[in-house]
């Protein structure tokens, strides 16, 4: 355990550099178009009465952040990069910022209606990931709503250098979960699952050029 804290707060520090570095290199590296994960996440809120306030994690620059305030929700948003934040204040006005790490957003007292998560859960370690969806469940309202895209075992990039079961370590050093649906289901065991899938995420940047991400989801309630 205490080696597994080391561990993680290095891993943590190290990743806040990487992705402060590459914000200020790159900015908007995905783009400003909200992914199709959110669109679909705004959609499904929105079928809920009484879903009113939401947090988005590890939101980077702002872009899957604007389509909630789009659908009327007020909108709180975690990035440990400081750089992300800066462009995030720029792209999207209305959203309250928080800089901090996921692992610490027991520091966010608020409790909100529902989570959105795209691309971040994936980066940890299992004990890191558990510690997560935890922190996710406690900070949700009862009935509260949690919508998370993760890669998935059908992504290209699945592997190559495994630190744990279906976990790689990157070539930029971030580890990345690659789930199946089972192993989703699994973490998510303390929620009432409402649905899994795949969705295609068509993205351009940096040394990749043009791909599809498989994105999976899990749409699930308190
Ligand atoms: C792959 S990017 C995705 C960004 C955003 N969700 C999007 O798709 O535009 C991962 C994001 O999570 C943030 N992040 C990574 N680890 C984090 C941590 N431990 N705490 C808070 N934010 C983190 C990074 O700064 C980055 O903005």
């Amino acid at each position: 355990m205490k080696d597994h804290r080391k561990h993680s707060k290095y891993y943590i520090k190290n990743q806040e550099t990487y992705w402060d570095k590459r914000f200020k290199k790159e900015k908007f590296i995905w783009g400003k178009k909200t992914s199709e994960c959110s669109k679909d996440a705004a959609k499904r809120f929105q079928r809920y009465p009484n879903i009113h306030k939401i947090l988005v994690l590890g939101a980077g620059y702002g872009r899957n952040t604007k389509i909630f305030q789009d659908y009327g929700y007020d909108v709180d948003c975690l990035d440990f990069s400081q750089n992300a934040i800066n462009l995030a204040k720029k792209f999207d006005i209305k959203s309250k910022f928080y800089k901090i790490s996921i692992l610490n957003m027991d520091k966010i007292k608020d409790l909100y209606d529902g989570i959105f998560g795209f691309d971040i859960l994936h980066l940890f370690l299992t004990e890191d990931r558990e510690k997560i969806i935890d922190l996710c469940y406690n900070r949700l309202n009862p009935k509260g709503l949690i919508y998370q895209a993760v890669f998935s075992e059908k992504e290209d990039t699945f592997g190559k250098n495994e630190v744990e079961p279906k976990t790689f370590k990157s070539r930029a050093g971030h580890f990345i979960h690659y789930f199946t649906e089972q192993d989703l289901i699994d973490s998510f065991k303390k929620f009432h699952i409402i649905d899994t899938g795949i969705i295609k995420e068509p993205e351009n940047h940096g040394e990749f050029g043009p791909h599809i991400h498989k994105m999976m989801y899990i749409f699930a309630q308190k």
